[in-house]
């Protein structure tokens, strides 16, 4: 049996959002994601010990639990893992404070993390994708209004991500 889980926080789209942003896939080439899939992670924690799991979905309540919105209008790409991804232009103030908030709470429960870089908020489209970074007209406004801590399940075929626990923000 595996003790171990692979896990990240993300901020996880309501269904009208979760449309919008599959049509923003569709201009799109290489392996899309399927849009039950599409979030925005926070945090990602790579492989914790099932034994944290109590310690990590409490940890949820510690959270800022206001609603924000966050203006989705350009597309971005990463060149070395060749991700086509949608963002914000400015990361909003409750969005930087939401992640640091979560960073300081990882830290103060001793969660081992491995050395990340800047927080870069993006929603991946695709993977093995071609370069797409314009900005589009409208963007998305999308309310956000749940966090959620995932496991994600390597399956035949592909992903699946496996809801632990859910913040929903008022
Ligand atoms: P990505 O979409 O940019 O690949 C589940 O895999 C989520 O965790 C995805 O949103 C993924 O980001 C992110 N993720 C996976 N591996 C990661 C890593 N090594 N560092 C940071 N984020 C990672």
């Amino acid at each position: 049996m595996n003790n171990d889980a692979r896990l990240f926080y993300a901020l996880w789209p309501d269904e009208v959002t979760r449309i919008q942003l599959k049509r923003l896939q569709e201009p799109i080439s290489g392996r899309k994601l399927s849009s039950d899939n599409l979030h925005l992670t926070l945090a990602f924690l790579g492989n914790q010990a099932k034994s944290s799991l109590p310690t990590l979905a409490k940890l949820l309540d510690k959270l800022p639990g206001q609603r924000f919105t966050l203006e989705i209008d350009r597309y971005g790409y990463f060149s070395k893992p060749r991700i086509a991804w949608a963002g914000p232009t400015e990361t909003p103030k409750p969005l930087l404070e939401l992640q640091q908030s979560l960073m300081h709470e990882l830290t103060t429960a001793q969660v081992p993390l491995k050395a990340e870089g800047n927080f870069k908020p993006h929603i991946t489209l695709a993977r093995d994708a071609k370069s797409l970074t314009t900005p589009f007209a409208p963007g998305i406004s999308w309310q956000v209004g749940k966090i959620m801590l995932i496991q994600s399940l390597q399956v035949k075929g592909g992903v699946i991500y496996s809801p632990i626990m859910e913040k929903l923000l008022a």
